[in-house]
């Protein structure tokens, strides 16, 4: 089929020669793109004036056309509406929410300044994938402008139920711009379920058979798409770590002991402050792991001019310190924590050398930590994940060791048995998890969204 593929996302990072790969989604666009040819429009990453059209970039037949954001644009729109707003709200933290007016208002104008630059450069021909709760009034402000064309929408983080939902006073606008998609995507049934009921009684929607959904005259599809990973590329990756100084480096530093590892953004929808209650939790109670094992925690710096952020970076500095000082011997600190970003084909080695992970998000929409640190294992001798209930990876990673994150107890003696673990059992474990991440790997991910888009304007 001819269509030329759209993808619109608040942050693109245009690739260049030489640099290491960019992360899983961008690297599944990017595939989608080079295949199907085509457009990725969004934001460059930098503050200053929009002086002109956006700036574009040819990289293996990708236009990538990205655009500033001025710095009231900055504040406002992504660090106000979008991740004080609608990224606390969407994670069940509305003490975190800061809601203003003026985020509000930036949000709105942003969005349509955004559409007002991809006008030009949208042909008749097109499908539009859009990405993520920064765009969500796209569809409306380009159909208001005349644009027929099929337009889909995925959501990488999760909905909130319909009670939470209604904290946020534009709820339904949302609600509202939502609809004007031809089909939205999430990454669980839950998400699904907590989008129909809020639009059944917000809107008086019909649930119709197949995820159709009727709104207002107009119908729309909204189903559930678990976004995966390229399970093989990564495995070939983690395995061929071996070579690598990094990990040359780390295994001589650990000197035998055990490596327990975490990844994660400092953010606060992490569970970063209970986790290490967790594991001050275990070094109480497994005295015998003292001196045997090392934590390393990786928290890659996020957002940092939100206040929320700022204090988080704070507590677990000293969380940190506390633990070390409380347990440390001559010879042995038990935590390694580390305010710093990595490559990922230096986490994947990392991953490979852990014998176990720690991963217990308080919610999260998906966690691509939990199915990239599967997926780096030696399937011979493989890691154990603990992972939160509460991330959309559990639905389908059910044979990692499953805890509710709020239960530091819990997951302090899920940590004891993952070390013990014997080998058969961790294989099994292992062979049950790949399983899954192979059958809904990247590629199915996004090849289905696209096959139900076009399906859809097929269809209409
Ligand atoms: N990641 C990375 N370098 C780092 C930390 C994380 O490349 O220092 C990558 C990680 O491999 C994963 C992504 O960032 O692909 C994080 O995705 P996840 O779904 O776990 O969390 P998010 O940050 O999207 O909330
Ligand atoms: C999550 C969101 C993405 C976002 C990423 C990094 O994965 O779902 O939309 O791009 O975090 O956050 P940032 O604010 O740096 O773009």
């Amino acid at each position: 089929m001819s269509q030329r593929l759209v993808v619109v996302s608040n942050r693109v990072t245009v690739p260049r020669a030489g640099e290491p790969q960019a992360g899983g989604l961008a690297v599944a666009l990017r595939g989608a793109l080079e295949t199907y040819g085509g457009l990725w429009f969004g934001w460059n990453g930098r503050v200053g004036e929009r002086t002109g059209p956006p700036e574009k970039t040819e990289h293996a037949g990708v236009t990538y056309a990205t655009v500033p954001l001025t710095r009231q644009e900055h504040d406002d729109y992504y660090l106000g509406y979008a991740n004080e707003v609608l990224w606390p709200l969407c994670h069940f933290m509305l003490s975190a929410m800061d809601y203003r007016r003026s985020y509000r208002d930036c949000y709105w104008a942003v969005n349509a300044a955004f559409a007002e630059h991809l006008l030009p450069m949208i042909g008749g021909d097109d499908i539009l994938w859009i990405h993520d709760y920064h765009l969500i009034p796209l569809a409306d402000t380009l159909r208001r402008s005349g644009v027929d064309r099929p337009m889909g929408f995925f959501l990488h983080i999760p909905f909130p139920s319909y009670s939470l939902l209604r904290a946020l006073p534009d709820h339904r606008q949302i609600l509202k711009d939502l609809c004007q998609y031809d089909l939205l995507g999430f990454q669980t049934h839950d998400d699904l379920r907590a989008f129909r009921t809020a639009v059944v009684e917000t809107m008086a929607a019909r649930i119709l058979d197949d995820d159709i959904i009727e709104v207002q005259g107009h119908r729309l599809r909204a189903s559930v798409f678990p976004v995966g990973i390229e399970v093989d590329e990564l495995s070939d990756l983690a395995a061929r770590s071996r070579y690598s100084r990094r990990v040359e480096r780390l295994l001589r530093s650990l000197q035998d002991r055990d490596l327990v590892i975490g990844v994660d953004r400092l953010d606060y929808s992490k569970g970063l402050p209970k986790r290490f209650q967790s594991f001050e939790r275990f070094l109480e109670q497994q005295r015998n792991r003292h001196g045997r094992l090392v934590y390393m925690q990786i928290a890659n710096p996020s957002r940092s001019e939100i206040p929320e952020y700022q204090e988080l970076r704070r507590q677990l500095e000293e969380m940190a310190g506390h633990i070390n000082g409380r347990f440390s011997d001559f010879d042995w600190m038990p935590l390694r924590y580390l305010h710093k970003s990595f490559a990922r084909a230096s986490l994947l080695g990392f991953y490979r050398n852990a014998r176990a992970a720690l991963i217990t998000p308080l919610r999260d929409g998906m966690n691509l930590v939990a199915k990239e640190y599967v997926a780096a294992q030696d399937p011979d001798d493989p890691g154990v994940p603990v992972l939160s209930e509460l991330a959309g990876a559990a639905r389908e990673l059910e044979a990692a060791l499953l805890v509710n994150p709020f239960d530091i107890d819990a997951t302090a003696e899920a940590l004891e048995r993952a070390l013990s673990m014997p080998a058969e059992q961790r294989r099994e474990r292992y062979h049950a998890m790949i399983e899954v991440l192979r059958r809904n790997d990247l590629t199915r991910w996004r090849e289905e969204f696209l096959h139900q888009l076009r399906q859809g304007c097929e269809a209409g």
